[in-house]
């Protein structure tokens, strides 16, 4: 899992105003014109404590700690490989780093927004701890490369986590695909009943969806797997570092081969938050019918109570608003994506500020994203189905017009020439006040000479689903096939 909340972040990440709200507030930490740190030789003057304030991510990029040790290992050996550090200095370095991990976990470690962020943080700690040596870590490395290095190991993290939490979901629709097997829905174009389908077939459309989400977060893996350590702060190191090295230390299969490109390039932002998106609006989806389900108006489903919430004032009120709130979540999400994209289009080359901007689009997007996940395969394991109102809506005879259209196809009538005969039949049967259901052999040849004592077949839901036998379509055959293929691969 990725360090998702740690210590006192538990809800920073998510506030995107936090940081900033914190220039103007008076009363608890009042803004003082007092300096604070000093940035080395170059400066005659500390940074403003309003400048402090502005330009920290501390409060967000705390939770890439475990990231920035792990790097910071990797670094420290590569360091002694290329014989910049002894072995003695690398083994001091890295009880340190541990040291600054444990007081981390714990809650010991003390953040401060003078830092400016997690990777200077751990550094200061570092060298209190371990004294001058600690200034030894940063050799051949910049924030640059290092905190493009962290951001990949957490996104790979991450994606695991989400991958999982989609497949949990999947199971959960194939369960219950499974368990509702013999149940034919009517199916909806235009959200008007169109034609019977498969409870299951419908079901299964969303294993579908969420394989390719898969498929793009996998995708989007790929890419990003790629070491940046190493182009430091752009240019590359003057150490005689082995990059190669490093990446088998931290399992990437490969080093990114540009340092310009690297310290600079957030396409792997994007992608993650392009897939994330995609997935946010297939649950958005999911969600919309099941609100439209779950309503009064089509009552085919019923969510647990432990799932839904109550009206403060309308006690009859049972209301969706998990399956509401992933749908409202799913706008957040989309504007995380515009947000990223947004701020790289203006950028040169190379590192830019600006991108600091990346952190918490990208954190909120994997955080909404995995709750949503996990928490809609538990809403779903809770559905129940009602087969009794879903058996009376196909009953409909109008969801059997193409089913007669198609009779008349197959004694030799062109198709156009049949859909306007079952046209005029339905406007009849729209008249007369009658289902298409109930209609007799006379009234069915007072339309077309053609149909003969087997079309009364033709208006049974059964009939109408067992005709759609190709790959892809909603005979039970094809749907069992493919069902027994999902449960062996995901169960
Ligand atoms: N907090 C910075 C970020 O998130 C780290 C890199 C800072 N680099 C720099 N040159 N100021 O992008």
């Amino acid at each position: 899992m990725p360090q998702r909340r740690t210590n006192n972040s538990a809800s920073q990440s998510r506030s995107h105003s936090k940081a900033r709200a914190s220039l103007t507030t008076t009363k608890n930490s009042p803004v003082s014109s007092q300096p604070t740190k000093l940035w080395g030789g170059r400066f005659k003057t500390r940074t403003h404590q309003l400048v402090e304030r502005f330009t920290t991510s501390l409060p967000f990029d705390q939770r890439l700690y475990p990231y920035d040790i792990q790097g910071s290992i990797a670094h420290c050996k590569t360091l002694h490989h290329a014989k910049v550090l002894t072995r003695k200095e690398c083994q001091t370095i890295i009880q340190g780093l541990e040291k600054v991990l444990r007081e981390i976990q714990r809650g010991r470690f003390e953040f401060r927004n003078e830092d400016e962020d997690i990777h200077m943080s751990i550094e200061r700690r570092l060298t209190q701890l371990i004294g001058p040596l600690g200034g030894k870590l940063h050799t051949g490395r910049s924030r640059n490369d290092q905190v493009a290095l962290d951001l990949r190991l957490y996104v790979r993290e991450a994606l695991t986590t989400v991958s999982s939490g989609l497949r949990e979901l999947q199971k959960a629709l194939i369960v219950q695909a499974r368990r509702y097997i013999h149940v034919i829905m009517p199916g909806y174009t235009h959200l008007q009943r169109a034609q019977p389908v498969l409870f299951a077939h419908h079901v299964l459309a969303y294993v579908d969806m969420f394989e390719r989400d898969k498929g793009r977060l996998s995708d989007a893996l790929t890419r990003l797997n790629v070491l940046p350590l190493g182009a430091g702060a752009l240019a590359g190191t003057n150490y005689p570092i082995d990059r190669k090295f490093t990446a088998k230390l931290l399992d990437f299969p490969a080093v990114t081969t540009n340092s310009l490109d690297t310290v600079s390039d957030r396409d792997f932002v994007v992608e993650v938050l392009n897939a994330c998106s995609l997935l946010m609006m297939h649950l958005s989806r999911i969600s919309e019918e099941f609100i439209l389900w779950s309503s009064q108006e089509f009552q085919f489903i019923e969510m647990s109570d432990s799932f839904c919430t109550g009206s403060s004032m309308m006690p009859q009120k049972k209301n969706p608003d998990v399956a509401e709130l992933v749908r409202g979540k799913t706008g957040r999400v989309y504007g995380h994506l515009m947000s990223v994209l947004t701020t790289l289009k203006g950028l040169p080359l190379s590192y830019n500020r600006d991108l600091q901007e990346d952190k918490e689009p990208l954190f909120d997007a994997l955080d909404t994203v995995t709750d949503s996940v996990t928490i809609y395969a538990e809403l779903i394991k809770r559905l129940k189905v009602r087969q009794d109102v879903m058996a009376e809506a196909v009953q409909s005879g109008l969801l059997f017009a193409t089913e007669l259209a198609d009779y008349l196809v197959r004694k030799g009538i062109p198709f156009r020439e049949a859909h306007a005969i079952i046209g005029n039949l339905v406007g009849y049967c729209t008249a007369q006040k009658k289902d298409l259901a109930h209609i007799t052999l006379t009234e069915l040849r007072s339309h077309s000479s053609r149909f003969s004592k087997d079309a009364s077949a033709l208006l049974s839901p059964e009939g109408a689903i067992q005709r759609k036998a190709q790959i892809g379509g909603t005979a039970r055959i094809q749907v069992e096939k493919r069902l027994r293929v999902l449960e062996k691969r995901l169960l």
